[in-house]
């Protein structure tokens, strides 16, 4: 492990909701051009980020999620030129097959050995409740994915995969609007319960001066209380950048409100999120943050510190 804090950090969206190619590029949040890659992307229900870390004399490559199923995360990483050996680690931000869908055939692709890092509730049975009917149940087998090559590292608590690289292990429940997801529900030991998500981690990147860098898959610990914690962890106050999806689409509108009024008052510098945030929170937070916000898509890098 090196003794300094990363430099920076690129985070490449290989899976999410979103794709446009009018999205224009800056400094900070760069755009795929389209006719540079050997094949157009695709858009697809979930999230993968390539996360990389720029330690000095390390540069450390995290898969952070596998969207939902393995076909448009092998395409997509095909498209933009990367291959499965070349990242060091997994990190899947918790057990909703959206995130975890593609990890099987990730880990065929890959064909060696693979640390998977991940909350050990991961491993339940869990479906949706919705007024529109049961979905799934759905789950996802320790057994097969040990055998498939996964040398899992499932904890609570927080771990520091490298000097400055956090994954946030259970979030605390502190502002009274957020957490929970409606109709979410997990069978544990038998009994069918309430899913209270707490198997849900984010990725923090403690890049010194610059600040912090948070990544957040589904957010459903809610995407404010994951802010606190990640500061917390890092000592860090300063926020550079929170990515990833932000899960707001059922929030009430005083929900809502609070949020963006908690992530204006977060003083983040840059605030990208896609996946499951939905199209009416990305419209309002677009218009409350301003130049702060950027929508995610398929092929974004967002660039961030560095040498
Ligand atoms: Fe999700
Ligand atoms: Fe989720």
């Amino acid at each position: 492990m090196g003794a300094f804090l990363p430099r920076g950090v690129i985070i490449t969206t290989v899976v999410d909701n979103y794709l446009d190619v009018f999205e224009t590029s800056t400094p900070v949040v760069e755009r795929i051009v389209p006719g540079k890659l050997k094949r157009p992307l695709l858009a697809g229900h979930g999230l993968a980020f390539l996360v990389e870390v720029d330690l000095g004399e390390e540069r450390f490559s995290l898969l952070m999620d596998t969207g939902n199923a393995f076909d448009f995360l092998k395409h997509n990483m095909e498209a933009l030129g990367r291959g499965p050996n070349e990242v060091d680690a997994l990190f899947l931000s918790h057990g909703h097959p959206d995130h975890y869908g593609g990890l099987m055939g990730f880990l065929a692709w890959r064909g060696a050995p693979l640390p998977v890092y991940t909350h050990p509730d991961v491993f339940w049975p869990k479906y949706l409740a919705t007024p529109r009917g049961k979905v799934g149940p759905w789950e996802l087998e320790r057994a097969g994915l040990e055998k498939a090559g996964a040398e899992l590292h499932c904890s609570r608590e927080v771990q520091e995969l490298r000097t400055g690289v956090y994954l946030t292990g259970e979030i605390p429940r502190r502002t009274e609007f957020e957490g929970g997801m409606p109709g979410a529900r997990i069978i544990k030991e038998g009994s069918d319960l309430v899913d209270p998500l707490v198997d849900e981690q984010a990725l923090v990147v403690n890049l010194g001066e610059k600040g912090i860098a948070v990544v957040s898959g589904c957010s459903h610990p809610g995407i404010v209380n994951t802010i606190h914690h990640a500061r917390e962890i890092t000592g860090n106050d300063r926020l550079f950048a929170v990515i990833g999806g932000f899960h707001l689409a059922q929030v009430s509108n005083e929900v809502m409100a609070r949020t963006a009024a908690a992530l204006k008052e977060s003083k983040a510098r840059l605030v990208v999120t896609g996946h499951c945030t939905g199209f009416r929170p990305n419209a309002r937070l677009s218009s409350e943050l301003g130049d702060v916000f950027a929508i995610n898509c398929v092929g974004t890098r967002v660039v961030l510190g560095g040498p």
